[in-house]
């Protein structure tokens, strides 16, 4: 219960990757709250921690919305009382070959998956400087250090973009007791990997010495030790959590 007295938010929490570690720091005492643009799927993960006696909260969030992130953070410690924990993790992966990207598209996946992550984290980290503790975990990608392989060029440039900003974040709030870091998982078993074709999803696999997929509990376990005590000397850092598919 290393969470005990914990607030965290986790974005885009209703399913894959976030539910799961949504699921992983309550199991580990921390309250969480819920965001996701999906507010019924985010319910329903409250719910299921809720079931297991446990607080949470969910909330209908937009993370390409500035003003909603403000609200998120307003949320998170008017039901709490504080913040100590945010885990950036909404993003959409949309497989747009280079020759079909549209000015609107671009812009959409940028401002889900880079400038959420500015945003929320200067708000989020503002509300934990009263706390002089705080961690910030980014959630990047592979395909931020490969430049994307399945049609992910936009994608792969804002998961670049999320760890030039945790470097950046993570000098910023280092004054104030608050940690910054990004993991970058490779292929994990989630909706983000099911418009995939069958032949390029078996090339991935076989392109992982662990020959495998990553459930998402396996990625949510590194971020809950990034969101722990125990990563008290690391700031700045990307962990690649990837079966040995890319090893930098
Ligand atoms: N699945 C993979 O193979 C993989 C690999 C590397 C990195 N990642 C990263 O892991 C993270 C989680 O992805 P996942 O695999 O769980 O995908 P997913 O599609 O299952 O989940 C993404 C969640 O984000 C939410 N979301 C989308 N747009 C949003 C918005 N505008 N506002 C709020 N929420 C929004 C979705 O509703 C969904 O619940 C992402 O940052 C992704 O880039 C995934």
């Amino acid at each position: 219960m290393q969470f005990q007295d914990r607030v965290a938010i986790v974005t885009g929490a209703a399913r894959g990757l976030g539910a799961a570690t949504a699921h992983e720091l309550s199991r580990q005492g921390a309250r969480v709250v819920i965001c996701d643009i999906d507010g019924a799927l985010a319910e329903g993960v409250a719910d299921d921690i809720r079931k297991e006696g446990r607080d949470a909260l969910a909330l209908r969030v937009d993370v390409s919305k500035i003003p909603e992130l403000d609200a998120l953070v307003k949320a998170a410690v008017d039901r709490y009382g504080r913040l100590d924990i945010l885990v950036n993790n909404a993003a959409i992966c949309p497989r747009i070959p280079v020759d079909d990207m549209t000015e609107e598209k671009f812009d959409q996946i940028v401002a889900i998956n880079l400038k959420s992550v500015f945003f929320l984290s200067r708000a989020a980290g503002n509300a934990m400087k009263p706390g002089k503790w705080g961690r910030i975990v980014n959630v990047s990608s592979v395909g931020g250090r490969t430049g994307g392989i399945y049609a992910s060029t936009v994608y792969a440039a804002t998961k670049a973009g999320v760890m030039s900003m945790t470097k950046a974040f993570a000098r910023h709030f280092a004054p104030h007791g608050i940690i910054v870091n990004c993991v970058a998982p490779g292929s994990v078993d989630t909706r983000l990997m099911a418009d995939l074709s069958p032949e390029s999803l078996q090339g991935t696999i076989e392109g992982v010495p662990l020959k495998r997929l990553a459930d998402p509990l396996e990625i949510a376990r590194v971020i809950a030790f990034l969101s722990s005590d125990g990563a008290s000397y690391m700031t700045g850092a990307i962990l690649d959590v990837n079966g040995g598919a890319m090893m930098p």
